[in-house]
């Protein structure tokens, strides 16, 4: 049987706790070691699963990969694969990373394409434009993306809109292109930013990335390097969420403020007191959760991955909230299951409308994706009475390092059953 997590909410979470290294910042950090043939160091790197998803299918590309003193060395001196397998990319969505530096490096990859998932379609034609767009063929065959070049060419591309990863595989893949690559609409998240942090240290020329347009000029090789993956802000803005829903005191250390800004500001309109320093939050909450409405969108506005979490949050709330979700179009699979734990939440298209309930009590609850997850945890430690059971814990792992552990450090009434 799967781990499941118990929970006996109504205790105020109190202290410390440490901010990881930030998945969404890992996972392309080590897809990025594909593009050079050396050693790329990577340190803060967070215990999750889907960075041992991501390591299996290095190794099965033929990367040397080895836990050094805390660190995760990758070495790619010997890749020799170019196919990510169905299994694999079927568990985890990232995998899709490897494409642009295995086309880049390799002049060819072929990649299962990533199907349809808990919080919608999420196609990848925006990555595979792009790389047309700079010389390479691209073909579709047995449900994998193939695709092939002798040398990427730098190119102009527009993305219709923003996207995260594929932003990162374009300009993994320009880094080594022959000329300038030029991505308009480009993702703005600070992963994508650390991302080109990184491959500037490996002597990559990217200039613009944070914003919207990022400009890389090509090199003809990269050099091997050491890099600290940066924290997490979602697991930050996780905890700020579960002082507010627990009316607790609680600081999370190393972590950067500056990436929170739309999910500090609301957070303190419902009425969370933060204070924040160099590279601290310090977050305070009372029982009077204020109902504010957010509706997400890319950086810098408010994150989809803390939409679930603000919804546990607000279904405390006194008054009537609207959670917007722009850009996953079923990313709400958290609702039914809130609505199990009294919450008051009904559904339209895109807007779910929260009424906040007085008390939620504990229930058995399944989690369905790593957001929802937290969302149900958060929930179970702001529950007035019972034990909250939460299923499929598998989800939390791929996202939050020790959850559980760490929020029982704040004195959270938290447990996992080991399955
Ligand atoms: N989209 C397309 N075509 C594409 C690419 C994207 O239509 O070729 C659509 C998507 O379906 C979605 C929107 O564009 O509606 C934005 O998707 P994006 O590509 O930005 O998402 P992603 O890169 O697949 C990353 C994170 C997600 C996070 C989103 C949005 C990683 C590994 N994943 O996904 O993280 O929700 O950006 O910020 O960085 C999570 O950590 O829980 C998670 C799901």
């Amino acid at each position: 049987m799967p781990d499941r997590i118990f929970i006996e909410g109504g205790v105020p979470l109190r202290g410390e706790v440490t901010a990881s290294g930030a998945k969404n910042a890992a996972l392309p950090l080590m897809a990025a070691s594909l593009l050079l043939p050396g050693e790329l160091v990577l340190e803060n790197v967070p215990g999750l699963r889907d960075v041992v998803t991501m390591r299996r299918l290095l190794e099965h590309l033929g990367v040397r990969c080895r836990e050094e003193g805390g660190a995760l060395s990758l070495d790619a001196s010997g890749a020799d694969m170019w196919d990510a397998p169905y299994d694999l990319v079927k568990t985890m969505r990232a995998s899709v990373l490897v494409l642009g530096p295995l086309v880049a490096r390799f002049g060819r990859a072929r990649v299962s394409q990533p199907g349809g998932c808990a919080i919608g379609a999420r196609p990848i034609n925006r990555h595979i434009q792009a790389l047309e767009a700079m010389g390479a063929a691209v073909w579709l065959e047995h449900g994998y993306v193939v695709a092939q070049a002798d040398r990427l060419k730098g190119a102009e591309i527009v993305f219709e809109a923003p996207t995260v990863t594929g932003t990162e595989n374009i300009m993994m893949a320009a880094v080594l292109a022959d000329g300038e690559t030029t991505l308009i609409n480009a993702a703005m998240e600070p992963e994508v930013k650390d991302l080109a942090t990184a491959l500037n240290a490996m002597g990559a020329r990217i200039e613009g990335a944070g914003t919207g347009e990022i400009r890389i000029q090509g090199v003809t090789s990269l050099s091997p390097t050491t890099y600290s993956v940066m924290p997490d802000r979602i697991e930050t803005g996780t905890y700020i969420a579960a002082a507010g829903i627990t009316g607790g005191d609680v600081k999370i250390l190393k972590c950067v403020p500056g990436h929170l800004r739309a999910v500090i500001e609301r957070m303190e309109k419902a009425g969370i007191a933060v204070e924040k320093g160099q590279d601290w939050i310090r977050a305070r909450g009372d029982m009077g959760i204020k109902a504010v409405d957010v509706i997400t969108d890319p950086y810098p506005g408010f994150p989809t991955d803390m939409q679930a979490q603000f919804m546990a949050l607000m279904a405390l709330s006194r008054g009537l909230s609207t959670v917007t979700e722009t850009i996953f179009e079923q990313r709400f699979m958290h609702v039914p299951e809130l609505c199990r734990m009294g919450a008051d939440i009904t559904l339209s298209e895109r807007r779910a409308a929260i009424r906040g309930v007085e008390r939620l009590s504990g229930a058995p609850v399944m989690a369905t994706d790593l957001r929802a997850s937290a969302s149900l945890v958060l929930a179970g430690l702001g529950a007035a009475e019972g034990v909250t059971e939460v299923s499929r814990v598998y989800h939390l792992d791929r996202g939050y390092e020790k959850l559980d552990e760490k929020l029982a450090s704040l004195g959270g009434r938290i447990w996992r059953a080991v399955g």
